[in-house]
């Protein structure tokens, strides 16, 4: 009986808890304290301070079965999904880890023992390839004298051409980091091969497959030219259990093992294919895992970060439903199967079943409201392009209106062999990001990677300008001692005015400056216990030990303050009229609005909305005096103070008052009486995920503003509408009415351009004695349609065999219609057995239509040759 790949995981795990390994859960898919990673790639990540000897481990081996994402980074395998056997965007590790204690020979001892032992996994040895890295004579060693595996099946595999360490045999966690030599062990799958050694190089048919890498963690890679040995020696081995799990159920695809095929049976359900192996089914079972496990880490479709890869993977995934005929929303739909087909690994997604759905769903709606106009778009450029380029502002405009991300439309490109300009699409990007950044001074380029142990004194709650020392200057990641006009940098002072990001507000902007040197703080942020100012230096120098004043940008502070204060109202706000159980779960205070996130499962209607707007309103009218107190936790909490979520804090606490009807922990700035912040208007509500809600608002002169614009585009709809204010509602739905009937009329005449081209078809008739046959090859036509117009047709012509082909991609479809008076003499389905053993696909119908398709397009020619000699004989008979 084969293992399934839940079975597998366990034997795994088992094996090395045997052999004194402590099991431990797979880490998450985001990292902690590593801004070097985006996603957890590797099952040794979560131990790097431990390889790197910045900490001390609590048992020297260990073993997991570690979640890991690959899109993006050193380690990317987003683009080879679906079209290799074997790479995915989410899979599994298993890996054993020893921390300075067992080495070389016996990690390499246990693998083989896993694998071949009769115990175990049972594996031929002879299937088993090597290969090591060529100055690693010891590991070589190893393989052939200890383990005697034959001299043939041992690859050295040395460094590419003039750089040390650049080696297929040298694992590097990233650009930084431990590394070392390893050793992988291969399977091949069938061994009548000539020459094995050209064979593994060239890898046909992806004959080899690279199950387990054994890295000897020996060293840590500080930059691209310097590399350390490490005091300790450890392993670090990653065996994909997607890739084991196929060699040991017998198949030669990832995609064929028992989770992938239950994904896939499903997937097939909703679409309109006809060939399980299907590059798009495959595409999307692999998409629907990672998606689902990076929702379950908190993370949420946006357009930065870690939000726009799960963005990118919904929509290619999307996409692809669309490619194979899926009309409907289906995406969230395998989070079920999903759960069921993991097995012990789907822990994490169980209590988040219906949170999971939910966030696709929402993606999914959002995404195919524009979906097919972007691949209408698309098509037409696709067809224009002559020298099968795609323009890039084309590109640009899909992304930045439509939603399609680069990625997306490459891979649409890829599949027509149609290049993009990326050159002409990063200049328009270029363009609207130097647009955005002079409309918005907030500054996104900020270097969090300064390695920086000081502390600085925060007096802006009181001071707007200070004088202070400057104790460091970075440019990038360096440390300098001066900074001059004309460059970029951070700057670390004794004491400051700039208050600086955290709570949600964001930081102070300003400038440093003597005498004629001025620097301009574009943003201000925490660096454990000191605050860095990053800017620009528009004239003089900036010098360590130096004295400086440092003053902040007063308007833009108050502006940042009165959204600060309006959070803390409408925080309570919410709690009066929605409910205790409103609990603040983000929220972002800038200059021009604020923005609030919160656990509320219901709906908020338009009254609820307003009753919230006319509660704040009413205590900015009240114009209370917001007072500020440092009380020591135990007073805050008798005083019901509401406190962060998840916020660890010291004995002191900053408490804000507003009367009873606030009473807030917060580090932030506020005005000094509610009055100040003169208007609250909120301008959007929104759900961020399944219970949690979204309220971005705006304050005072932004408010007014608003109002404003709102009230002239009311104004101008009216002029438009030839209405005035008051009938412009009836006015509008008048024309939508229009429209409908217009709507109706088009789809009229789309009919009768369908009959036009039956025309142009029936001239391409030719004749078999009084029969008519007509043979035509479509591109890509809509499967729909072709039945259609076959049907038609068959009422036209009277006495006809039509037989038609539609190329797509990577496979084609037949559809054979065939008039009832013909039945006597041939019947679809005849032509369908012919069509099924010529081309070795798949088909069937009934005697006046059958439908199939094949994937073997190279048959095509010889069997329309062979198709119309049969007919001619059988009509002559
Ligand atoms: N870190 C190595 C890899 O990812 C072995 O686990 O291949």
């Amino acid at each position: 009986m084969k293992k399934t790949t839940n079975e597998i995981r366990k034997s795994f795990l088992n094996f090395f808890k045997k052999k004194g390994h402590v099991v431990i859960p797979s880490s998450s898919l985001i990292p902690k304290n590593d801004s070097t990673l985006l996603f957890t790639n590797a099952g040794m990540n979560q131990f790097k301070e431990y390889f790197l000897d910045q900490k001390k481990i609590f048992h020297p081996r260990i073993v997991t079965a570690q979640n890991c994402l690959r899109t993006g980074g050193k380690h990317n395998d987003l683009d080879n999904v679906g079209y290799t056997k074997r790479h995915h965007t989410f899979f599994e590790m298993l890996g054993n880890f020893s921390f300075n204690d067992y080495f070389k020979e016996e990690a390499i001892k246990y693998a083989w023992e896993l694998l071949t032992s009769k115990k175990w996994f049972n594996i031929n040895p002879y299937k088993l390839w090597i290969s090591v890295y060529e100055y690693d004579e010891e590991t070589y060693k190893i393989w052939r004298n200890i383990i005697q595996v034959p001299a043939k099946n041992i690859i050295k595999i040395g460094d590419k051409k003039n750089s040390q360490y650049d080696s297929e045999n040298f694992w590097q966690m990233g650009e930084t980091g431990p590394c070392g030599p390893c050793t992988e062990i291969f399977y091949k799958y069938h061994s009548k091969k000539l020459d094995d050694h050209e064979d593994f190089f060239e890898n046909k048919n992806e004959n080899f497959i690279e199950l387990w890498n054994i890295v000897f963690i020996e060293f840590n890679r500080i930059s691209k030219t310097k590399i350390l040995s490490l005091k300790n020696k450890s392993i670090d081995t990653g065996m994909g259990l997607e890739r084991i799990s196929a060699v040991l159920q017998n198949v030669h695809s990832n995609y064929k093992i028992d989770i992938f095929q239950n994904l896939i049976k499903k997937i097939y359900k909703f679409a309109n294919v006809r060939n399980v192996n299907n590059i798009s089914l495959k595409i999307i079972a692999d998409h629907i895992r990672s998606c689902a496990f990076l929702i379950a880490e908190n993370i949420i479709p946006s357009n930065e970060h870690r939000g726009y890869v799960l963005r990118r993977i919904i929509r290619r995934a999307i996409r692809h439903g669309n490619k194979i005929g899926i009309k409907n929303h289906f995406f969230y739909k395998l989070v079920p199967d999903l759960i069921e087909v993991m097995g012990d690994s789907a822990e994490i997604l169980k209590g988040q079943e219906n949170k999971i759905k939910e966030v696709i769903k929402k993606e999914e709606i959002q995404f195919c409201q524009t979906l097919e106009k972007g691949l209408k778009i698309l098509n037409i450029e696709i067809n224009k392009s002559e020298n099968k380029k795609m323009s890039g502002e084309t590109a640009f405009y899909l992304y930045d209106t439509l939603g399609f991300p680069i990625e997306l439309t490459s891979d649409i490109c890829r599949e027509k062999n149609i290049d993009i300009d990326f050159k002409g699409y990063n200049i328009a990007k270029e363009k609207q990001k130097n647009k955005s950044i002079q409309k918005n001074k907030f500054y996104k380029n900020y270097n969090e990677n300064i390695n920086i142990h000081d502390t600085c004194k925060f007096e802006g709650y009181k001071k707007y300008k200070i004088k202070s020392l400057i104790k460091h200057i970075f440019i990038k990641n360096s440390s300098v001692q001066i900074i001059q006009k004309g460059q970029k940098g951070t700057i670390f002072l004794e004491k400051t005015s700039f208050y600086p990001e955290s709570g949600g507000q964001i930081g102070d902007i300003g400038e440093i400056y003597y005498k004629k040197s001025r620097f301009i703080v574009k943003q201000t942020k925490k660096f454990g216990d000191t605050i860095g100012h990053f800017g620009e230096i528009i004239s003089g120098v900036m010098i360590i030990n130096k004295f400086v004043y440092a003053k902040i940008d007063q308007i833009y502070r108050k502006n940042v303050q009165l959204n600060h204060s309006a959070t803390h109202l409408l925080h309570s706000a919410l709690r009066e009229i929605l409910g205790k159980n409103v609990i603040q779960k983000g929220s972002l205070v800038s200059n021009t609005h604020l923005r609030f996130d919160f656990s509320f499962s219901d709906n908020i209607n338009l009254l609820k909305i307003q009753k919230i707007e006319n509660t704040v309103n009413t205590q900015i009218r009240k114009n209370t005096i917001i007072k500020i107190k440092n009380l020591t936790l135990e007073e805050a909490k008798k005083k019901n103070a509401i406190a962060l979520f998840d916020h660890k804090y010291k004995s002191l606490v900053r408490v804000v008052f507003v009367k009873d009807f606030s009473i807030e922990l917060c580090g932030g700035t506020h005005v000094k009486r509610t009055g100040d912040i003169g208007l609250f208007k909120i301008i959007s509500q929104s759900n961020i995920s399944s219970g949690i809600k979204r309220i971005e608002a705006v304050t005072g002169q932004k408010a007014i503003e608003y109002l404003h614009i709102q009230d002239k585009k009311i104004k101008d709809i009216s002029a438009i509408l030839k209405s005035n204010n008051s009938n412009i509602k009836e006015k509008i739905e008048k024309i939508i009415k229009k429209v409908t009937y217009l709507e109706i009329k088009i789809s009229e005449l789309q009919q009768k351009e369908n009959l036009h081209q039956i025309k142009k078809l029936i001239k391409n008739v030719k004749y078999i004695n009084k029969v008519k046959i007509l043979i035509n090859i479509f591109q890509n036509y809509d499967q729909k349609s072709l039945r259609s117009i076959i049907e038609q047709l068959k009422k036209e012509l009277k006495i006809a065999i039509i037989i038609f082909i539609n190329k797509n991609r990577d496979n084609f479809t037949i559809i054979i219609g065939i008039t009832k008076n013909l039945t006597h003499y041939v019947t679809a389905a005849e032509i369908m057995d012919i069509f099924i053993q010529k081309t070795g696909g798949k088909g069937g119908g009934k005697s006046t239509i059958a439908e199939g398709g094949s994937i073997n397009i190279e048959k095509l020619p010889n069997f329309l040759i062979d198709i119309q000699s049969w007919i001619d004989k059988k009509l002559k008979k």
